[in-house]
């Protein structure tokens, strides 16, 4: 049996881990968010490793709140940067694997193919540039058998996302403005909790790697709103340019993901993004109350 430390596991990420687990016997898992074990108490990580005789850290905690990120740098960098070099030291001195996710906004967007691992960074937002500085510090203390994994516009049944905002936007409006020059991928938080557990044995590396995971195919905000909508919602969705639609951090104008490493190394099959979103549709759709 592995202990299995998951931290922000009241997140998106962390609680379809929660939804997973039993399906993996084999690992012992224990869920902590910021309220049990808050990431930057450096302190506080050692003593529960210490006490659970933790062998992999997944993550999953961050400061993902984009906007306002621009003014409170102190506080995602402490969550998206400091508290990484943390993890990564506990991970080294203990001899943990650490999975750690990152994000697409790290690139400014400028490209016009799927970015690759190794292209480089150039973050345009305080959001990107913390996650950013969390990677470079994870690379540089290098705990062992470790890895970090980029991923792009999350949503699932949990927490706060575009998914949810669009359906909750369409029991109220006759219509909505949605960006239509924005290309990125979907992923279904659900499709990248199974792929973390069901590499986890696999992973083995003398220098932290680096992976891209998004689900397959590529959209616009405007492509991921219409195909949430259902044949009988009537709302009008009106595609609009980015640049009408202020928000205080600037979203990268294309952020599409290549996922051939991954895929080659871990020999992984990624769901399509139409597929997904289908499936978690559903789960929503069964949920009374929503
Ligand atoms: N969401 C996206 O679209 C997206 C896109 C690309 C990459 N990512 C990355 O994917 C990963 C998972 O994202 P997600 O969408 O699952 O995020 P999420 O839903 O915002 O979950 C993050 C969790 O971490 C918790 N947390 C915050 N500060 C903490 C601390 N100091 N100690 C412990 N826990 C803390 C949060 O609690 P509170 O809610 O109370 O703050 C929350 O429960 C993150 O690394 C994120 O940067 C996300």
């Amino acid at each position: 049996m592995l202990n299995i430390l998951i931290t922000g596991g009241n997140g998106q990420l962390g609680s379809e881990l929660k939804e997973i687990k039993n399906n993996y016997p084999d690992y012992n898992c224990y869920f902590t968010d910021v309220q049990d074990l808050n990431i930057c108490d450096k302190e506080s990580v050692k003593r529960f490793i210490n006490k659970k005789s933790i062998q992999i850290i997944i993550n999953c905690a961050a400061y993902t709140s984009v906007d306002m990120a621009e003014e409170e740098f102190k506080k995602a960098d402490q969550i998206n940067h400091i508290a990484v070099a943390n993890l990564s030291k506990i991970a080294k001195l203990n001899k943990i694997k650490l999975i750690h996710i990152s994000t697409d906004y790290v690139f400014d967007g400028k490209s016009k193919i799927p970015y690759r691992e190794d292209d480089p960074t150039e973050p345009q937002t305080v959001y990107g540039h913390t996650k950013l500085m969390g990677e470079k510090i994870m690379k540089e203390i290098n705990p062992k058998n470790s890895i970090i994994i980029r991923t792009s516009w999350v949503y699932s049944i949990y927490g706060k996302n575009f998914l949810k905002t669009i359906l909750r936007l369409v029991k109220t409006n006759n219509q909505i403005n949605i960006v239509s020059d924005q290309i990125g991928t979907p992923t279904y938080a659900a499709n990248l909790a199974k792929l973390v557990m069901d590499i986890l044995p696999k992973i083995k590396n003398n220098e932290v790697q680096l992976f891209h995971y998004s689900n397959e195919g590529n959209c616009t905000w405007y492509e991921f709103a219409t195909e949430i909508l259902d044949e009988n919602d009537i709302i009008k969705i009106n595609p609009i340019k980015a640049k009408d639609y202020q928000t205080k951090a600037v979203r990268p104008l294309y952020s599409v993901l290549d996922k051939t490493k991954i895929k080659m190394f871990y020999n992984v099959k990624i769901p399509n993004w139409k597929h997904s979103l289908e499936i978690c549709k559903n789960r929503i759709s069964a949920v009374k109350n929503f």
